[in-house]
C-alpha cells in the first residue's frame, strides 16, 4: 500500500512536504489535493515517471496531461512562447483553477502532451499542492488520481480506493475545497476556446477578456484522437446515472414517476438533488443525496463528486439526477452530470 501522509490544508508540514516531493523527484507517484481534486503527480521532465501516470490509471496514451507549476513566472519551463492573453488571465486567476493550452516546449517529453504541440499548464492555489511543486522544484504532470472514465477524487479515501497500490505516497488534507476540475482555455486560437468549463467560471474569464468565450462542441473538428475532457462518457459513477435535463418542475415530476417506476420492478433507486428537494423525495425508500440550495453552485460542485461516489458505495440500480441553472459553477456541475449520465432526458420543446 502507499504511504500515506495526512497533512494539515492550510499549513502543511514542510518535513512531508520534503519527504513526497524527494520522491516525485526520484520518478514516485505522489497523489496530492489541488483545489479542485486530487491529483496524481509526477515529474513532468522525468518520461518514465510520466509513463507509471498512464499505466497507474489505464489512461490512454492519447489523452495529454496538466502540467502544474508553482508560479506563472515558471511558464517558460514548459512553454514555449506564452500569448499576452496568458498573462492577463494569469494576473486575475493565478494561482487557482484555470487551465491554459499553450504552445509547448521541446523540453517537455511528448508523453505528457500525448503528442500534442501544446501543453496544458496549470497553476494551483491549494497551499499543499504548492508547498509540493516548490519543494519538488520541477513542474509535476497531474491527472485527476482516479482510474480513468471513473469519477474523480475529492478526499484521499477515494484515491485510495481507486488507484491504492499504483501510488507511492498520498498527501491526505481532506477534502478538496471546489470539487470539479479546473477550467481548460485554449490560449493559442484566437478567440480563446473554452475546452472544459470548470472551477473559474466562463463568465468570470469574459469579463476579464472583455469578449465572449466560444464553447467547443464534444468532438471540435480536426482532431486526430477524441480531444480534451470531450470523451463523450467521462467521469462516471459505476451504477447507471438517469439525467433529467430540463425546467426544474418538469424534472422533479419526471423524478418521481421513474423513481416509482423502477421500484415497482425492485430496484432500488438513489437521488441526487438540491434541498429544496429533499422533502418531496423523502419517505419514498429512496437513497437521497443532497447538493446544497437550488441556487448554489458553488456547494453543489463541492459535494457532486462526494455525492455520487457515496451514492454509488450503496450500490443502487439507478442514481436519479437533474440540472441545475446554467449560471456561474452551474455550467460544470450539469457538464459533469451530462457525462456521467448513462441516459439523458430531455424535456420536450414546445411547437409553436
Ligand atoms: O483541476 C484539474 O484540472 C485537475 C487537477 C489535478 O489539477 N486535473 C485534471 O486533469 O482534471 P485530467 O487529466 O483529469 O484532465 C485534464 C484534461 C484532459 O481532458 C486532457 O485531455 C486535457 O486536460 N488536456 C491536457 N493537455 C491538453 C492539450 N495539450 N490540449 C488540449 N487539452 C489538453
Ligand atoms: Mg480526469
Amino acid at each position: 500500500m502507499p504511504q500515506v501522509f495526512a497533512v494539515d490544508p492550510q499549513h502543511p508540514a514542510p518535513g512531508t512536504i520534503a519527504r513526497a516531493a524527494q520522491i516525485l523527484r526520484a520518478g514516485g507517484l505522489v497523489a496530492f489535493p489541488t483545489e479542485t481534486v486530487y491529483g496524481l503527480g509526477a515529474n513532468a521532465l522525468d518520461e518514465a515517471a510520466v509513463a507509471r501516470i498512464f499505466a497507474a490509471k489505464e489512461r490512454p496514451a492519447y489523452d495529454p496531461l496538466i502540467v502544474h507549476l508553482a508560479r506563472p513566472e515558471d511558464v517558460d519551463q514548459v512553454a514555449g512562447e506564452v500569448p499576452e492573453v496568458a498573462r492577463r488571465l494569469w494576473a486575475h486567476f493565478a494561482p487557482g483553477p484555470l487551465t491554459l493550452i499553450l504552445p509547448k516546449h521541446p523540453r517537455v517529453p511528448t508523453n505528457v502532451t500525448a503528442g500534442r504541440d501544446t501543453v496544458a499548464v496549470r497553476i494551483p492555489s491549494h497551499p499543499v499542492a504548492r508547498a509540493l511543486i516548490q519543494a519538488a522544484g520541477v513542474p509535476v504532470a497531474a491527472p485527476s488520481a482516479n482510474r480513468f472514465g471513473h469519477v474523480s477524487p475529492t478526499t484521499a479515501q477515494h484515491v485510495l480506493a481507486d488507484l491504492g497500490d499504483a501510488v507511492d505516497v498520498v498527501l491526505d488534507a481532506g477534502p478538496t475545497p471546489v470539487g470539479v476540475e479546473s477550467t481548460i482555455l485554449d490560449v493559442t486560437q484566437d478567440p480563446p476556446v473554452l475546452l472544459r468549463p470548470g472551477g473559474v467560471p466562463v463568465e468570470a474569464l469574459e469579463a476579464v477578456l472583455g469578449r465572449s468565450i466560444r464553447r467547443a462542441g464534444p468532438h471540435p473538428e480536426g482532431q486526430p484522437a477524441p480531444a480534451p475532457g470531450t470523451l463523450p462518457r467521462h467521469y462516471a459513477p459505476r451504477v447507471p446515472l438517469w439525467l433529467f435535463d430540463g425546467p426544474p418542475d418538469w424534472a422533479r415530476t419526471m423524478m418521481l414517476d421513474t423513481a416509482a417506476l423502477l421500484q415497482q420492478q425492485g430496484l432500488s433507486v438513489a437521488v441526487l438533488v438540491p434541498d429544496e428537494d429533499r422533502v418531496l423525495f423523502a419517505d419514498r425508500g429512496l437513497m437521497v443525496f443532497s447538493l446544497g440550495p437550488e441556487d448554489d453552485a458553488t456547494t453543489a460542485a463541492a459535494r457532486l463528486f462526494q455525492g455520487l461516489r457515496a451514492l454509488e458505495a450503496q450500490a443502487p440500480h439507478a442514481i436519479l439526477a437533474r440540472t441545475l441553472p446554467e449560471q456561474g459553477l452551474g455550467l460544470a456541475v450539469n457538464d459533469r452530470l451530462r457525462r456521467a449520465a448513462t441516459h439523458i432526458l430531455r424535456a420536450a420543446t414546445r411547437i409553436a
